[in-house]
């Protein structure tokens, strides 16, 4: 009987020992859950995402008539449409456009390539492109003379129906 008893204790504390188990695990895998879907959001936003992303990109600007053009480099500002997510904008782009001696037509980045201040044309009356912040100088071809490392960018560009159109920013060709 009284070992009847003793077993019918032993047996209550292991339930309570199982069920305070079971209460931990359950807070535990509750827990576990709980980061889980925390987890799973960003995940779902990265697999959703590339469908919403940039379509700008491969768009032609309509910028200036051809005829404005001359061998003196001039600043033209332009806006472009941009798509990026959820997020849209109009930032202002600006392109330094001359021609060259057989006439053609070409447009520069008037992104500094030390880093990234923006260059002037003929700020200092030596016909070429100068960078206020550390001193760089570039060609009319944005060749870089001192201290930036690189020649200008360029733009893409196309002369359709009399009008300057510009296109994405690349390297620059015209630099050897
Ligand atoms: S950023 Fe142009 S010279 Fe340094």
């Amino acid at each position: 009987m009284s070992n009847h008893g003793k077993h019918d204790k032993a047996n209550s504390t292991a339930k309570r020992g199982i069920s305070r188990r079971q209460f931990l695990s359950y807070t535990l895998g509750g827990a576990g859950a709980f980061m889980a879907a925390g987890m799973s959001l960003p995940m779902i936003r990265f697999a959703v995402d590339p469908i919403l992303q940039k379509k700008a990109a491969g768009t032609w600007i309509k910028v200036v008539e051809a005829n404005k053009l001359t061998n003196e480099p001039q600043e033209f500002k332009f806006k472009i449409h941009q798509v990026d997510g959820w997020y849209v904008s109009d930032p202002e782009l600006t392109a330094w456009i001359s021609k060259d001696d057989s006439g053609k037509a070409f447009a520069l980045s008037p992104v500094c390539k030390h880093l990234g201040c923006t260059i002037g044309w003929n700020t200092e009356k030596n016909n070429e492109y100068v960078c206020p912040c550390h001193g760089a100088h570039y060609t009319k071809d944005g060749k870089n003379l001192v201290v930036a490392p690189k020649p200008l960018d360029e733009y893409d560009l196309k002369i359709e129906n009399d009008w300057v159109y510009l296109g994405p920013v690349k390297a620059n060709t015209r630099v050897k």
